[in-house]
């Protein structure tokens, strides 16, 4: 990686800010649903008290849209963190008042302490510059392991960098490491399949995949749109009429780079938008008027799995069908389950995604799942992420 790490910095007894992406799912009691973000920010949190640091964490949760509201207080998490670290994590009731200011000034080497939801100001989305040099103003080095955020440019990721030296922590280290691999030196065959709902949102990293990979598969809610495309019927099917002409240009792209574009050769199809509605699976050509496409079928299903049995590196973002009801997951499910078994390097792309492989039970399956739902998929594309390009080049 070219930018600097924590292992670049000298940070024994130093005072050290940290932005972590602890943006976790919850319920409606606030209990936290899956941790997997708090645990991936545990290594950078365990070196820096080897390296007796006084460390003031901070994070968003949700979006509170620059007011304070309890449901996204991120005291739940201060909690977590205590529980997974066998250690009191200090919570702070707010952000730059006069709680945070007084609990960081008596912050002692070797304690860790957590400011309140950054996004309760509006300053923080803003990149307001005062509010980041608040922020700032709790430290000596700033560390930034918040991958999930990097795609935006916000006071507590970015600001804060202008003020204080800025470096990448491991988690953001190793996101860099496996995306970047895979993209940049990938063993060949080289395979992506990219599913979820709409074109519009995909486009750029089809764009950007299909000058890289030897097969892209498509599935998902944005497969209708490409069979729309070459004028079939799609019933009620998600898709977007206008975005027909991408559709048709990813798939001229294809061919012209010899690219293998496959698209679902079948379709579960359902009645109505509900978990136990009727559903039959049809050839993609003859969707029925009335019926909406939510999954890929058995045939499609084979055909992917023959051709990722083929691939060295993987990279799959986006869920195949409508996974969160059961007779719709089974597309998803089976592609998870056969990347589990591959011998290759397999990258899951946050989000969605990741949640379906978790929901499958097959994470520990997999070569690298990203805790980076729109910052994997940009950084796949091929943008610069400013949460990355802020830190300190090596
Ligand atoms: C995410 O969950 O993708 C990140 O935490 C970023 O959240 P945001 O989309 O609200 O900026």
């Amino acid at each position: 990686m070219d930018k600097k790490t924590i292992k670049d910095i000298d940070l024994k007894n130093k005072r050290v800010l940290v932005r972590c992406d602890f943006n976790v799912p919850m319920d409606e009691n606030q209990n936290i649903t899956d941790n997997t973000r708090i645990v991936a920010a545990l290594p950078t949190i365990k070196y820096l008290l080897e390296n007796n640091c006084a460390i003031i964490l901070c994070s968003h949760l949700g979006r509170p849209k620059g007011e304070f509201k309890p449901e996204f207080s991120l005291k739940p998490v201060a909690k977590e963190l205590s529980k997974l670290l066998g250690k009191e994590v200090i919570m702070a009731n707010d952000v730059i008042g006069e709680d945070a200011k007084t609990k960081a000034s008596n912050l002692k080497n070797g304690e860790i302490m957590l400011l309140e939801n950054v996004r309760f100001h509006r300053e923080e989305t803003d990149n307001d510059p005062e509010f980041a040099k608040k922020l700032a103003s709790y430290a000596d080095i700033f560390v930034d392991d918040a991958f999930g955020t990097a795609h935006r440019a916000h006071a507590s990721n970015v600001g804060v960098a202008a003020y204080l030296p800025a470096v990448a922590g491991f988690l953001i280290e190793k996101e860099l490491k496996f995306l970047g691999n895979a993209v940049s030196n990938p063993v060949r065959p080289f395979m992506a399949i990219l599913g979820g709902a709409k074109v519009s949102d995909k486009i750029g990293v089809i764009d950007s995949l299909l000058d890289k990979v030897d097969t892209l598969m498509i599935g998902g809610g944005m497969a209708y749109t490409f069979f729309k495309a070459q004028g079939y019927e799609v019933g009620n099917s998600i898709c977007e009429l206008d975005k027909l002409d991408l559709a048709k240009e990813a798939m001229e792209k294809a061919k012209a780079k010899g690219v293998k574009l496959m698209l679902p050769v079948d379709t579960r199809v359902g009645k109505e938008y509900k978990p136990d509605t009727e559903s039959k699976t049809v050839k993609c050509t003859e969707i029925p008027a009335d019926w909406e496409g939510f999954d890929i079928g058995e045939e499609t299903i084979k055909l992917y799995s023959e051709e990722l049995r083929k691939a060295k590196t993987v990279v799959w973002n986006g869920p195949l069908g409508l996974f969160e009801f059961d007779q719709f997951a089974k597309g998803t499910n089976a592609i998870a389950k056969v990347l589990s078994e591959i011998d290759a390097t397999t990258i899951i792309g946050g989000g969605d995604s990741a949640a379906a492989v978790r929901k499958a039970g097959l994470e520990d399956k997999m070569t690298h799942i990203s805790t980076g739902g729109g910052a994997s998929l940009e950084f796949l594309e091929g943008k610069t992420l400013p949460g990355i390009a802020c830190l300190l080049d090596k």
